[in-house]
């Protein structure tokens, strides 16, 4: 064997090595990769809100979860018609009268492209009045009977 065949075999012998080591490494760090990644998704999955299919309309002490709106009748066409565009959250700080109510979607229609509601206005303005009615009452009603006295000076 010449000294070039001997040379040759060696740097042969010399990647065939390296390129062995090179595998082994991209294998562990696959492995690797891999097992940090099912780490760290694990550890944060307690801290997702559970918001599957079955929990989406879940309704606890008369509150609809997902929306904060009082499941009452009409809860699912107002769910439909009125949340899509802004959080339910508006709904349930407006107190109206019927009329109120009447105008505020006349609004949205005339000015945020309300679709027409058809027959579903009447049972979303039901809902509305029935459960976000007007306050009749103050802070505190008008204190009555009240025996009032004289100051003597
Ligand atoms: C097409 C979009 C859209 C839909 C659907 C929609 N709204 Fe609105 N609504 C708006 C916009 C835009 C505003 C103004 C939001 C703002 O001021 O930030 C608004 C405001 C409101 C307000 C507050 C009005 C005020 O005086 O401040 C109420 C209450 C309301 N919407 C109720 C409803 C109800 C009830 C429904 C279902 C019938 C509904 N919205 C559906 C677009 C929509």
């Amino acid at each position: 064997m010449g000294i070039e065949q001997k040379q040759g075999k060696t740097i042969r012998g010399m990647y065939r090595t390296i390129i062995v080591i090179s595998t082994l490494i991209i294998i562990i760090a696959i492995i690797g990769l891999y097992f940090f990644n099912n780490e760290e998704s694990n550890s944060n999955d307690e801290s997702y809100v559970d918001i599957s299919d079955q929990n989406r309309d879940k309704i606890e002490n008369g509150i609809h979860l997902r929306t904060g709106l009082i499941a009452n009748k009409g809860l699912t066409t107002v769910i439909n018609n009125c949340t899509s565009c802004h959080s339910a959250e508006l709904i349930i700080q407006n107190r109206l009268t019927r009329d109120g109510w009447a105008q505020t979607i006349d609004w949205m229609q005339e000015t945020q492209n309300l679709w027409d509601l058809g027959e579903n206005e009447e049972i979303i303005i039901d809902y509305l009045v029935t459960n976000y009615p007007i306050r009749k009452k103050g802070r505190r009603s008008v204190l009555k009977n009240v025996e009032w006295y004289t100051l003597n000076k």
